[in-house]
């Protein structure tokens, strides 16, 4: 279904929300949060993709619960939480942008170290990346986290959240795009977006008119947060991401461009407390 795109840069409806453009920025794990909550350097740095054009930020990998970890310094979805993501929707609609919560269970790659239980897989399972053993989920273990995923949901909506998303190849443009058209005629009532290899106007355009309703991007505003202010400014603009993927190894402490290693993702007051790894749950 492919159709004429008028403006890229216009607002648009996202079920009952309204983004002021279809350029989302991609989760991109921060390691930004202390204890599995809030801190002033996140609500900077999602303010500076606000500030620097998006319609939406997304708020990576936030855990439905501690034992659902990835990697240090994750959001954990609690009533405890609210006042700091509320601070943090709230930082953001006031630059003008939506703000999504990418909410999450690490399943099979939860690090025992970082949680402090065995992780758990559909069955016993060594873990080839990490060598790590995984033990069989039960069904009563399954209906907890797809409670915990709903609870988390609940927290998302109460703390003002627009949207809660669910959720090694060689670098082209649109990498992705060959794929996902398949998805294009066949799916109803459900908002598409196209993600990966996104960086300029032309490929906003190409996006929209293969029939998604959005697109995301993901290196291409950690390089450079403003990239959509620029882009309305002068459409013939180019990212400057090189796609050599060394921010993969920075999400292990606070994601960053490495080829911009003094950006500071916003100005954070001098009190602002540390991230830190989440402490190691009983077991
Ligand atoms: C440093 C870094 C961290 C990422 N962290 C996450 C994450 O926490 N959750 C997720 O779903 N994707 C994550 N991704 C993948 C991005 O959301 C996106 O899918 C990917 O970068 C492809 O888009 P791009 O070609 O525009 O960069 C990460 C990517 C990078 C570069
Ligand atoms: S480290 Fe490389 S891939 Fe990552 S944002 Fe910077 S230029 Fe792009």
């Amino acid at each position: 279904m492919r159709r004429d795109v008028q403006d890229p840069f216009s607002a648009v409806r996202l079920g009952p929300a309204t983004l002021r453009n279809r350029v989302i920025k991609a989760a991109t794990s921060e390691g930004r949060s202390s204890d599995g909550m809030v801190t002033d350097e996140l609500i900077a740095f999602h303010r500076t993709f606000a500030e620097g054009g998006v319609g939406m930020t997304t708020v990576a990998y936030c855990c439905v619960s501690r034992e659902g970890a990835s990697a240090p310094g994750q959001i954990v979805m609690t009533r405890k939480a609210l006042p700091g993501l509320r601070r943090l929707t709230d930082a953001v609609h006031s630059a003008g942008a939506a703000v999504s919560a990418q909410l999450g269970h690490a399943g099979v790659v939860a690090p025992k170290k970082l949680t402090g239980v065995t992780a758990v897989a559909p069955s016993r399972f060594i873990n080839p990346t990490s060598f790590a053993y995984c033990r069989e989920i039960t069904r009563d273990e399954i209906r907890i986290v797809i409670d915990q995923f709903g609870a988390a949901a609940q927290v998302a909506v109460d703390a003002g959240f627009d949207a809660v998303e669910m959720g090694s190849y060689p670098y082209t443009d649109l990498y992705m795009l060959e794929a996902a058209r398949q998805f294009v005629p066949v799916m109803r009532n459900t908002k598409l977006i196209l993600l990966g290899g996104i960086t300029n106007h032309d490929h906003v355009q190409t996006g929209l008119r293969e029939g998604f309703d959005f697109v995301a991007m993901g290196r291409a505003l950690l390089r450079e947060p403003d990239l959509v202010n620029k882009m309305i400014a002068d459409p013939a603009t180019r990212s400057r991401c090189t796609h050599n993927n060394k921010c993969m190894v920075t999400v292990f402490g606070r994601t960053h461009c490495v080829l911009d290693p003094q950006r500071r993702y916003g100005t954070v007051p001098t009190n602002a407390p540390e991230a830190v790894a989440l402490p190691v749950a009983e077991s």
